[in-house]
């Protein structure tokens, strides 16, 4: 049985920064729903576990609980802000609401030598973010540390029960890094053997196991995902494996022929290419409503990998490159979130098609994705590319969607993507694009008026595309590329800058 630690997820913000910081150390760990019943957990048989945060307070009537035979385990248990509140409520301890809400940075004193604070100095920057507080600590615990309006630490080291009120996962926690490593490996005694490596290995013997004889296709957007989990299965199965890459129309100049060059060329992939352009766009003549285009699209892509499918023959499974923050969500406390848009990749495929998935990448996040595709020797272009929605371009393209407008956001998109690349920016921004608007705007360009479109640019900073800051780009960069794409792009007179976060815009305009 592989080490792991389990995060029971109480609906803290950080959550998912917990299990990587946890991976970032050699350990693997997985997120479960805080009510997870104790079979579940005890059968993975894992060498700790960890309480999240939450939202809520202790002492509200739906305050989420654990099974409480977790309390019972010989496991040690770290419990995190709501976490240490769970574990001093259950043990008999007083939680109160605190006067003073305890929110950012703060100092705090270790009191007494533990192996949690372990060559740790004694005073610690840390990250606080906690209405309830501990009054009473609990039968068998003692403080271990303090900050000036509340307990900030706690343990009962002869059962292996830590709490802190604190955020160890978060940056804002200079030291919080070493504090989780001490409970990794000092107090859950883990090995800390989980790297890529160690992955790679074991998903081709998992894929093995589950594939057989069989055949595979694998539906490949040119993003990072989709490759990794063509080159691992490809890997394991050689020519079995058929992916198929479809031109919708509404890729980036030149991304087509390149991307199946590349797949061919230098990863020596079965790629089938399909140029299905003309029959999107003619579906999407005419249509401005933007989940109206997702739905068409998401369509159209389902009837030409179903032909294309077929074609092939028998083939049983179908690869996708589903990833963790993907699982969690459908596994999260935090229940279903509203539709905002109706995201498509191949995920409506399989009911249709009866074909049975392989995700050999459901277990990780972005960054180890990249660094599995480094291990496969997956060319650096590729690895670093930055995300691009299946609907492609026509999510950037407000409104009708036509080849001129096609065309003009295709000129705009390669100039803002090679000043990018050409500032060194590319691989520290999550995206960068142009968006054409829709309306035109007087320029005067010579002698002469013009009447043009205009075309936004977007770059965000992001973790997961979850939420996500707009970049303050350079002005040199931003000059640059507005004055290039004016000068370049027959039918554009005007560049804006698109300075909205997510929340409350999203990344893509619609
Ligand atoms: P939004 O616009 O929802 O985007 O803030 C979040 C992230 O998801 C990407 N995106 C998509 N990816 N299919 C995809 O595979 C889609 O339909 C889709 N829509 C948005 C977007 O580029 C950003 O990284």
């Amino acid at each position: 049985m592989r080490e792991a630690i389990l995060i029971l997820d109480f609906g803290g913000q950080y959550t998912q920064l917990i299990a990587r910081r946890i991976r970032e150390s050699g350990v693997y760990s997985e997120i479960l729903p805080f009510n997870t019943s104790w079979e579940t957990i005890d059968e993975r048989d894992p060498g700790g576990i960890v309480l999240s945060g939450g939202p809520q307070s202790v002492f509200s009537d739906d305050a989420p609980h654990p099974d409480p035979r977790i309390y019972d385990s010989p496991r040690p248990i770290l419990g995190i802000c709501y976490g240490m509140q769970l574990l001093a409520q259950h043990f008999g301890g007083s939680v109160a609401p605190s006067g003073e809400r305890e929110y950012g940075r703060a100092q705090i004193e270790t009191l007494n030598s533990n192996p949690l604070f372990e060559a740790l100095p004694r005073q610690l920057e840390v990250w606080m973010s906690h209405g309830d507080r501990i009054e009473e600590l609990p039968d068998g615990f003692t403080g271990i540390a303090n900050s000036d309006n509340a307990l900030a630490a706690m343990a009962w080291p002869d059962r292996g029960f830590y709490g802190v009120q604190f955020h160890p996962e978060v940056a804002h926690t200079p030291k919080g890094k070493e504090i989780l490593e001490n409970f990794l490996f000092k107090i859950c005694h883990c090995q800390g053997d989980w790297t890529m490596a160690s992955f790679t290995q074991n998903a081709i013997a998992g894929i093995t196991a589950q594939v057989g004889s069989s055949r595979v296709i694998c539906g490949l957007s040119g993003g990072v995902d989709s490759t990794v989990t063509a080159i691992l299965i490809h890997k394991t199965i050689g020519d079995r494996l058929t992916c198929i890459f479809v031109d919708n129309g509404l890729l980036r100049k030149d991304e087509f022929q390149g991307v199946l060059n590349t797949f061919r060329d230098a990863l020596a992939l079965n790629v089938v290419g399909v140029d299905a352009s003309q029959g999107f766009l003619d579906l999407l003549a005419g249509v401005k409503d933007p989940e109206e285009k997702r739905k068409i699209i998401g369509r159209e892509f389902i009837r030409v990998f179903e032909s294309e499918a077929k074609k092939l023959g028998k083939t049983e499974f179908l690869a996708q490159g589903t990833l963790y923050p993907d699982v969690i969500e459908s596994v999260s406390v935090k229940g279903p979130s509203a539709v905002i848009k109706s995201h498509h990749n191949v995920g409506g495929l399989p009911e249709k098609m009866s074909l049975r998935l392989v995700e050999p990448l459901r277990e990780l996040f972005k960054d180890e994705v990249r660094e599995v595709g480094r291990e496969l020797g997956i060319p650096e272009n590729l690895i670093e590319r930055q995300p691009f929605p299946g609907p492609g371009l026509a999510v950037r393209i407000i409104g009708d969607i036509t080849p001129a407008r096609l065309e003009i956001l295709r000129e705009a998109d390669w100039i803002v993507d090679q000043e990018i690349k050409g500032a060194g920016l590319y691989t520290k921004i999550w995206q960068s694009f142009a968006i054409l608007l829709p309306i035109k705007s007087v320029g005067v360009m010579g002698d002469n008026r013009t009447y043009e479109y205009v075309i936004a640019i977007r770059a965000i900073h992001s973790r997961d595309g979850m939420t996500a800051d707009w970049v303050p780009l350079p002005y040199e960069v931003l000059g640059q590329i507005s004055n290039r794409i004016v000068n370049e792009v027959q039918g554009v007179n005007r560049v804006v800058y698109d300075i909205s976060s997510k929340p409350p815009s999203t990344i893509e305009w619609e």
